[in-house]
């Protein structure tokens, strides 16, 4: 198989980004993953979102931001035929080493309870699992989508 490459998601990734996040069990897709609200995100955090390429195809991708305090991960996905090889590693160490080099001290994301193979891929990257936080969301629009 050839070899996988490691490079910055622009805006103009974004079809192919949802259409990876539509192929993926595991992932919601939200209104936040629109073009617009994607765009906003990526111009907040420029140079912090990753994609894999095999064979100048798509095949994997991790967001991350942060907010000033924290860092945050979201949308990590590899396609199925190219897992077990390490890219959503290097795609997860990719955004660590930047969110490091702009100061960020710790970063959270958000796994589906329903997710067990999620779960134990960050338990194996060395990510410590809260049983001390309870998560509040509150919706400030009137989408069901939100
Ligand atoms: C989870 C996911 C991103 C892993 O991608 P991947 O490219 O196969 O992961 P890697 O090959 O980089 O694996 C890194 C480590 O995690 C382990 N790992 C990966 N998937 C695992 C699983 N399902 N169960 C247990 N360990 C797993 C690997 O064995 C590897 O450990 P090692 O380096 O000690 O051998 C991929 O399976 C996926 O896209 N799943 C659907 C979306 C999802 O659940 N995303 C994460 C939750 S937000």
């Amino acid at each position: 198989m050839s070899e996988c490459s490691i490079r910055v998601m622009c805006i103009s990734d974004y079809d192919a980004v949802i259409s990876l996040m539509q192929q993926t069990e595991g992932v919601r897709i939200r209104d936040a993953d629109a073009h617009d609200a994607t765009r906003r995100y990526l111009e907040r955090n420029p140079g912090m979102s990753f994609l894999a390429e095999v064979g100048g195809s798509i095949v994997g991708c991790a967001m991350s931001g942060h907010d000033g305090r924290r860092g945050y991960l979201q949308h990590v996905l590899v396609l199925p035929a190219y897992r077990k090889r390490g890219i959503a590693r290097r795609l997860v160490s990719a955004c660590l080493k930047e969110l490091k080099r702009q100061g960020i001290e710790k970063v959270h994301l958000d796994v589906l309870e329903d997710n067990a193979a999620g779960q134990r891929f960050w338990q194996q990257l060395g990510w410590q699992r809260r049983t001390d936080i309870v998560k509040y969301s509150l919706v400030l629009g009137d989408s069901a989508n939100a």
